[in-house]
């Protein structure tokens, strides 16, 4: 499973681009306006950080109007991915950014059916919003399992990137759904590296290490 990191903080990408660990980056309105800074200046920053897909959003409401955006940030730089939302004029613009070779992640994708929609009108990326779909009782984790089920059953491209990740478990459970991508909040990195184990080892191994007089000259 690919790793993308859901942020628009530059420092926090160029952390965890530093581990080897970052496939792309996924960014939304929300994540931009946190930021404070010129959207396109941020975006070109990122691409210097991350060799892969980086989603940008278009915040038009209608076809031509999100075609206008779309076409804009994919002009910036080749590993810009459009962020189209699952809306009536969003489906018509994915169709046609397909048609021109604009890559697109369709955002905000709660259902099968959206998702079965999303990939016939042509959507490169597709990112159902799992721990959202768990905010309203429902299994966020089953609906990317039964989307990656459907893709594969009906012989889609389309890329499922699972968003709105909250916790490790989450990961796991996203792993053994088969999805192709996760994207995950910076916090959660940290989360995902830590056990309790590993830092009872480490500290077992330093104990023993610094207790032998004879292993002091190695390093030295
Ligand atoms: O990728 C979408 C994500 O940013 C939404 O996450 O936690 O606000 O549902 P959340």
């Amino acid at each position: 499973m690919q790793i993308f990191l859901d942020s628009a903080d530059k420092n926090l990408i160029e952390k965890y681009s530093a581990w080897g660990i970052i496939d792309g980056v996924t960014t939304n309105p929300s994540l931009m306006a946190k930021e404070g800074v010129d959207p396109k200046e941020r975006i070109m920053e990122i691409t210097k950080l991350v060799d892969g897909p980086i989603s940008v959003e278009v915040v038009a409401e209608d076809t031509e109007g999100m075609l206008e955006q779309a076409r804009k940030v994919a002009s910036w730089h080749k590993n810009i991915y459009a962020k189209i939302p699952m809306t009536q004029a969003g489906l018509a613009a994915v169709k046609v950014l397909s048609r021109e070779g604009i890559r697109t992640n369709v955002t905000l994708v709660f259902s099968l059916s959206q998702a079965l929609l999303a990939a016939k009108a042509g959507a490169t990326l597709l990112s159902p919003f799992v721990g959202r779909v768990d905010d309203i009782s429902y299994d966020g984790v089953q609906l990317v399992a039964d989307i990656v089920q459907a893709y594969s059953l009906y012989g889609f491209d389309t890329k499922v990137l699972a968003a709105s990740i909250r916790h490790p478990r989450h990961i796991v459970d996203c792993i053994n759904a088969r999805a192709d991508i996760a994207t995950i909040p910076p916090k959660l990195l940290d989360k995902a590296v830590a056990h309790p184990l590993t830092d009872a080892g480490l500290e077992k191994f330093m104990a023993d290490w610094y207790n032998c007089v004879a292993c002091q000259n190695l390093y030295k």
